[in-house]
């Protein structure tokens, strides 16, 4: 269940409903009368208040008054944010639906009004035993101009945003290898996408020493799940490949996670839930692009047969690795399913992962890291993608002399570096399983937060999904595809 958003062309009268406007005197006169117009008017001018709240009593009215900003992106994400705050304040009055009209303002920044809205009324109550049914169910914009289809495309794009958020929020105990790559397959099938689940035995046949490293600890086995967009009509004759981590429960292994850092290590799926989630938005908006998403998956534990500290291990295209720390998991799995994605010839690979403790300690919650090989190009797309749905982009450099740090005496390199910009010598790690454009991107910091922030929730974020899909976009329509 999720709020859905609709479009309107005539308001009913006594419903609940937000007015949008740049200034008091912007706000239509049917629906404030002079006494409201004249107490916002003087509470906006003495006291800069933007948010008014007035019980109507049969309904409810809520005026705001945004600050118009230099770049309407960061107007855009501002209206996300306040909507967050107004699905809240609505689903604790029991409003189920509410208009929401905004004449002066672009319909993209509508559309970003509805998208906060929509996203802001998730929780994740299924293991719940007294569930709350959603509340504010839909969302009316009051619009001429606006087109069904981009309406359609936003209430996908929340939809497969939250699927990502439900994924990432099931516990270990509920979500091992093997449901998670279920539910991904359930999902996208619906879509009319192709999706193979490799077994654990097939895993083994094609060899793929890092994925089945980082199981040998598990109680249960891995995943290796393989999802296929082909449309009729696509505009890139390679693919364009996206590898997700399912590392669906992170302790650590043998090198334990100590103290409060293994707590949320259900989130280490994160990148996994957002790449089978973008595929999932593309089918569904009927993007005209071929993209595969794949998604190794495995818990990470310290069962009788981990793997050590001290292992050397051989990866799934003949390479070795030493192996440092079994906490840096995420990338053994990864460096396979990269290796494997050599495969389809892709036009690029994106990864998301995440991946390093050093990436959120660097940008926090705010921001994904990036960096890239032979794609600065399409990075550069990417990075306004970013822009466009607020899921940031911050470019680290991939400097030839951070890969000194994994040279290996043992072997032909190893996983892990010193303990300086840990992200990049991750990246530069993963690098040697490609031959494509790549783009890595470490979601740690965004993907999972521990206390409410705003429209993103508390809990899963679903960070990476909205990303991806707005880069489809821009890339489908890119005239020449760049790489
Ligand atoms: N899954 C973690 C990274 C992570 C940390 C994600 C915090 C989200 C929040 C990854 O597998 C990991 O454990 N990384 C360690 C490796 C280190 C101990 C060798 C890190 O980066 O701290
Ligand atoms: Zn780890
Ligand atoms: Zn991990």
């Amino acid at each position: 269940m999720q709020t859905q958003i609709t479009i309107s062309e005539d308001y009913t009268k006594q419903s609940s409903i937000v007015v949008v406007a740049l200034s008091p005197k912007d706000i239509p006169a049917k629906y404030v009368n002079k006494a409201e117009r004249d107490y916002i008017q003087s509470a906006f001018e003495e006291n800069d208040k933007r948010s008014f709240h007035i019980n109507k009593l049969t309904y409810q009215l809520f005026v705001e008054l945004p600050q118009k900003k230099d770049n309407p992106l960061h107007f855009n994400e501002a209206l996300r944010v306040k909507a967050a705050t107004l699905a809240k304040q609505a689903t604790d009055l029991g409003i189920e639906m509410l208009y929401v009209v905004a004449k002066k303002l672009e319909n993209n920044a509508l559309l970003a009004i509805a998208e906060g809205l929509a996203l802001g009324t998730y929780s994740f109550d299924t293991l719940k035993t007294d569930k709350k049914p959603l509340v504010l169910r839909e969302v009316r914009l009051l619009a001429k101009n606006i087109e069904p289809k981009d309406i359609q495309e936003l209430n996908t794009l929340v939809e497969a945003t939250l699927l990502a958020r439900h994924w990432v929020n099931l516990p270990p105990n509920y979500l091992d290898a093997e449901n998670f790559a279920t539910y991904m397959q359930e999902a996208t099938q619906l879509v009319g996408i192709k999706t193979e689940i490799l077994n654990k035995k097939q895993i083994e046949a094609l060899k793929m020493g890092g994925l089945l490293a980082v199981n040998q600890g598990s109680p249960t086995p891995p995943t290796f799940t393989v999802m296929t967009y082909k449309p009729k009509q696509h505009v890139n004759t390679q693919p364009i490949v996206l590898v997700g981590k399912g590392v669906v429960y992170d302790t650590g292994g043998l090198n334990i996670k100590p103290g409060n850092y293994m707590n949320d290590m259900k989130s280490d799926m994160g990148g996994g839930a957002a790449v089978a989630a973008a595929i999932y938005a593309a089918a569904k908006a009927q993007l005209p692009l071929y993209i595969i998403s794949i998604v190794p998956a495995t818990d990470n534990r310290p069962g009788q047969n981990a793997y050590a500290s001290g292992d050397v291990i051989k990866m799934y295209d003949g390479q070795t690795v030493e192996v440092i720390n079994t906490d840096a998991e995420g990338r053994m799995l990864l460096a396979d399913a990269l290796a494997y994605a050599k495969k389809y010839d892709p036009q690029l690979v994106i990864d998301a992962a995440t991946l390093t403790g050093a990436a959120m300690r660097a940008i926090g919650k705010w921001g994904i890291a990036a960096m890239q090989v032979k794609a600065a190009k399409a990075l550069t797309i990417l990075e306004v993608a970013g822009e466009q749905c607020s899921e940031r982009l911050v470019c680290f450099p991939m400097w030839e002399e951070y890969g000194e740090d994994i040279k290996s005496k043992v072997a032909d390199m190893k996983h892990l570096g010193s303990a300086e910009a840990g992200h990049i010598t991750a990246a530069k790690f993963l690098e040697k399983f490609t031959d494509y454009p790549y783009i890595h991107l470490d979601i740690a910091g965004p993907a999972f937060n521990t206390s409410p922030f705003n429209y993103r929730g508390v809990g899963a974020s679903g960070v990476g999904v909205r990303l991806l899909f707005h880069f489809f976009k821009l890339w489908a329509s890119s005239k020449q595809l760049v790489q």
